[in-house]
């Protein structure tokens, strides 16, 4: 299908299905370099399940996803999270004994030892060494670990920076959630999987993290955002590109006010045209 560059995301007729039902049905499409490319679609429709495919949670059972010309659809989860693609969960998936720092090094650690991106100058078991050793290359490695933490702890303004020795517990479920974003950020990731970041938060909370992935884009415009939310007004406010899902497939790739605006879509989350309206009213509040 697409002509692909090396930072394209190709999903390639992509299907899975769990039992009878079928969370993924031909799937085809690709996402470019530096897109933010929001899914929306009812409950059911099959977007967290094309976000665990992504990131090798769940395999696909027919078709293929690259990241360029490689195939990834086979790899383990952490070799793609190797590759530069970096994640947050639906639900909120926190060490709760550890403190706000130690969770985001805790990301940040797969580039210390063993995994990552970052240039290593041994090899496994040379890096193991060099890490209990504590030889000058690791320890550079820390340091610029450590200072990407406090960046990204401090994207989200006095939320997690002043907070970062309370232990993950504590945290209000809004914390929690951008401590996700903070963990899978810190790993400078060259495509981040955002699943419904906003659930959960209240209307200053919404605005609060669009704000942050508003200031994220600016910053890193080569990042590739892949957001699910079924708050409408987040999509319409960050995404470049909306896909909308339901029963598995695609039913509408367009712009998020053209999506958004699309009988199909109108019909897929309300089931009659009728609807249109409360629609409408249901994006503005969303
Ligand atoms: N691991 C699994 N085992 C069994 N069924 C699954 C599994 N993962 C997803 N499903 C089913 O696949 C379908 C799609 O689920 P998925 O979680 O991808 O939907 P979604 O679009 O993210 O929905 P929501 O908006 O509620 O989060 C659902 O019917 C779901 O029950
Ligand atoms: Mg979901």
């Amino acid at each position: 299908m697409t002509v692909t560059n090396s930072g394209t995301l190709v999903v390639d007729k992509v299907s899975r299905s769990f039992g009878g039902v079928v969370a993924a049905n031909a799937l085809d499409f690709a996402i470019a370099k530096g897109e933010f490319l929001a899914v929306v679609g009812p409950n059911g429709a099959g977007k967290s399940t094309l976000l665990q495919m992504i990131s090798g949670i769940v395999r696909p059972q027919q078709g293929e996803i690259r990241l360029g010309e490689r195939r990834i659809d086979r790899l383990r989860p952490e070799q793609i999270n190797a590759l530069g693609i970096s994640r947050t969960f639906q639900t909120s998936r926190v060490f709760p004994m550890l403190t706000i720092r130690d969770s985001i090094m805790v990301g940040a650690q797969v580039g210390l030892i063993g995994g990552g991106r970052a240039p290593r100058r041994y090899g496994p078991a040379g890096e193991l060494v060099s890490a209990l050793l504590r030889l000058p290359g690791y320890r550079a490695r820390v340091a610029d670990a450590e200072s990407r933490a406090e960046e990204v702890m401090k994207m989200f303004g006095d939320r997690l920076w002043p907070r970062r020795d309370d232990q993950a517990f504590s945290l209000s479920y809004a914390n929690r959630r951008r401590l996700e974003i903070a963990r899978a950020l810190v790993q400078d990731p060259d495509i981040l999987l955002l699943d419904e970041p906003a659930a959960g938060m209240n209307p200053t909370e919404t605005a609060e993290l669009a704000e942050v992935l508003a200031e994220l884009r600016s910053r890193r415009p080569g990042m590739t955002i892949v957001m699910v939310e079924h708050k409408l007004q987040v999509v319409r406010q960050l995404a470049e590109r909306c896909i909308v899902m339901a029963q598995g497939a695609v039913i509408v790739d367009d712009t998020p006010a053209g999506a958004l605006e699309h009988p199909r879509v109108i019909e897929a989350y309300l089931g009659t045209r009728r609807s249109a309206a409360a629609f409408g009213k249901v994006n503005a509040d969303g």
